[in-house]
């Protein structure tokens, strides 16, 4: 080969690389100690002597040029890589971010919350009670001795030695009596567990336990407290009634309906086609019960309430069953935050 013909391949070589080691490798065939450019030079001696400069000259030329594109093409190659390696780590400032999901209070942990700042805004304290109790504070404190039939309405859990999940959140009253003087204005919200179940009651549920013991209470400080809670609650007119009924307890005694959001009393599957639900108990504390927790009956009298927490979150949302709050679906959760 001679030097016009080595140079061409070498060019073509050298445009042909498409990465820095590619063309490394083709400056060492061309250039290097064994190259083909350097096998001319050496063979230069075998030449007539006239020859040689001229071709001397030419094959000089030849390297300078080679050597010249060489260094070209590996500009050009490291910036070509370079960009290449951007446009891989780019990152597009415009695309919207990943937002890490937000939690937010569940609907009945956010009508406790409601309940509360409403009482606590009137003066009361608050206290919370324990979820396992024993037997005399979850019964025969509140006058429901071992027999009473009472008993059957509530459907405990038992451990095996024969404390309890507390059914109700009226032990916490009892609490709050056994430790406490008059006056006394408290509520205790918590859990409550019963063996029930079915599209307004499950087996753990929430109450809101109110206790007001003070000189000359009467049914009219209930009916008040309760008509003016229900209001302030709900922020809309519903309906209400007071209905007697019977607690140990209280005496006189009564449940508190609310007209059905669903039907707007018309009567439902909800309300059972009654056209309300019953959203607590209530009534003036029995002397008994404050006797028995060390409070003078002849002095002090009071009032109390029981007020089911989940009823009160499915009323205020329109829910029509209460068992969703607690199959922890997201899709029907996140519509309360
Ligand atoms: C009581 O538990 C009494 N301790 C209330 C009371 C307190 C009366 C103080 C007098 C003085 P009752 O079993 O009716 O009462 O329950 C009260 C409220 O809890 C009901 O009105 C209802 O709103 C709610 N409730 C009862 N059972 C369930 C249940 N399984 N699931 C959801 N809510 C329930
Ligand atoms: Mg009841």
């Amino acid at each position: 080969m001679n030097v016009d013909e080595v140079l061409q391949a070498a060019e073509a070589e050298v445009a042909a690389a498409v990465n820095e080691a590619g063309l490394e490798s083709v400056r060492i065939r061309q250039l290097g100690r064994q190259g083909a450019l350097t096998k001319l030079l050496k063979g230069l001696g075998k030449l007539p002597k006239a020859q040689r400069p001229a071709a001397g000259t030419a094959i000089n030329a030849a390297k300078t040029r080679l050597q010249r594109l060489i260094a070209k093409r590996q500009a050009a190659l490291a910036t070509e890589q370079l960009a290449a390696k951007m446009a891989a780590e780019a990152v597009d400032v415009t695309l919207p971010g990943r937002r890490p999901g937000a939690g937010g209070l569940h609907p009945v942990s956010q009508a406790l919350a409601r309940v509360e700042d409403i009482f606590v805004g009137a003066g009361y304290d608050v206290f919370s009670g324990l979820e396992v109790e024993d037997d005399y504070h979850n019964f025969e404190a509140l006058n429901i001795p071992p027999a009473h039939p009472a008993r059957a309405m509530h459907d405990t859990f038992y451990f095996a030695d024969g404390s309890l999940l507390r059914t109700h959140t009226s032990p916490a009253q009892v609490h709050v009596m056994e430790s406490q003087q008059p006056p006394i204005r408290v509520i205790c919200p918590g859990r409550v567990y019963r063996r029930d179940s079915d599209l307004t009651h499950t087996p753990m549920f929430h109450q809101i336990e109110g206790l007001v013991i003070d000189r000359g209470i009467s049914f009219a400080h209930l009916k008040g407290t309760i008509t003016d809670f229900v209001r302030r609650f709900f922020e809309r007119e519903l309906r209400l009634r007071f209905r007697p009924s019977y607690f140990p307890f209280t005496e006189p005694s009564a449940e508190v309906d609310v007209q059905c959001v669903h039907c707007l009393g018309h009567g439902c599957r909800v309300c059972g086609r009654t056209g309300w639900l019953e959203i607590l108990g209530c009534g003036l504390v029995h002397p008994r019960a404050l006797a028995m927790s060390g409070i003078d009956p002849e002095t002090w009298s009071g009032f109390a309430f029981g007020m089911g927490g989940d009823r009160l979150a499915m009323l205020l949302h329109e829910v029509n069953d209460i068992r969703l709050f607690f199959e922890n679906d997201l899709r029907f959760l996140e519509q309360f935050n």
